[in-house]
């Protein structure tokens, strides 16, 4: 199987693609120098010339791409793969939340994914969505919870303040990308939630285990200023939790 992938300089796509690869599967990178994504032309040669079996789009970019996407793979009976993000929610709605709630999104970046969403599942009724939460790193740089923390470290002198009472929807890069080859292989269409955190960890747990594991070194302050719950609930997708990932160098 030849995948189409598109966010490859970004965060979660290199991962996914490696999984990919790891069973010996092949992924394109969608470059959008050479082919624009607005260009409907182009995209249709790109992809038919590509060989491609399915589509995973995971770079960033307006819904009218994600949505032009999802309508090529519809015509080609292609499985398309789209990342939404647990930023659909506002911040009000509270944890654990199922697919069946619906999503009230409160910043231009929820709006921007439901949007997305949207635009995908018109197009092509089989799409996979898969919304995520905050993704976990083993090193800063990307666009992860750890990178935040790394840069919370440095602006604090060290000290990392994380409140007990923010239970963020987060989960491992590996594991989401494990999630979504998951996903892939069911075969099956429709709305999915990625949820590493189904043990309801804090933010301050998370940095807490998260400095003992990378030896960070991070001081991390106790806070209760943030209240949130975010986590979502998806009994059909098997996510390795963060409570194991982060319990043995805490023996927790
Ligand atoms: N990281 C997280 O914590 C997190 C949490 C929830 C959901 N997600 C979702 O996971 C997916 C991947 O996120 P990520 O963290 O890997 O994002 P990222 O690190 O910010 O990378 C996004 C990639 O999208 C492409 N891109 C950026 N601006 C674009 C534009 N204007 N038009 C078209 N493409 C553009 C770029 O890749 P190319 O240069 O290769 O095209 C970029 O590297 C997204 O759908 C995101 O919403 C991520």
């Amino acid at each position: 199987m030849r995948w189409i992938v598109t966010g490859m300089n970004g965060t979660v796509a290199p991962r996914l693609a490696a999984a990919l690869r790891a069973r010996g599967e092949k992924v394109l990178a969608w470059d959008r120098a050479r082919v624009p994504p607005g260009d409907e032309g182009a995209m249709r040669a790109f992809v038919d010339e590509s060989a491609a079996g399915g589509i995973c789009h995971l770079a960033m970019g307006a819904p009218e791409w994600a949505a032009s996407m999802a309508r090529l793979c519809a015509e080609r009976g292609m499985p398309y793969l789209f990342t939404s993000s647990v930023s659909v929610f506002a911040a009000t709605q509270r944890g654990p939340l199922g697919v069946e709630v619906v999503p009230e999104a409160s910043d231009d970046y929820g709006r921007y994914k439901q949007e997305c969403e949207r635009q995908v599942a018109a197009a092509h009724p089989e799409a996979i969505i898969a919304r995520l939460g905050w993704q976990i790193g083993d090193a800063p740089g990307s666009n992860t919870m750890t990178d935040y923390l790394t840069r919370a470290a440095a602006d604090g002198a060290g000290r990392v303040q994380a409140s007990t009472r923010w239970i963020p929807s987060s989960c491992f890069l590996d594991d989401t990308a494990a999630a979504l080859v998951h996903l892939l292989d069911r075969g099956e269409g429709g709305l999915f939630q990625v949820e590493g955190n189904p043990d309801g960890l804090s933010l301050n747990e998370i940095a807490t285990r998260l400095a003992g594991r990378l030896e960070a070194g991070w001081d991390v302050i106790p806070t209760d200023d943030v209240v949130m719950d975010n986590r979502m609930l998806d009994p059909r997708v098997p996510v390795r939790s963060l409570s194991e990932r982060l319990s043995r160098l805490t023996g927790s």
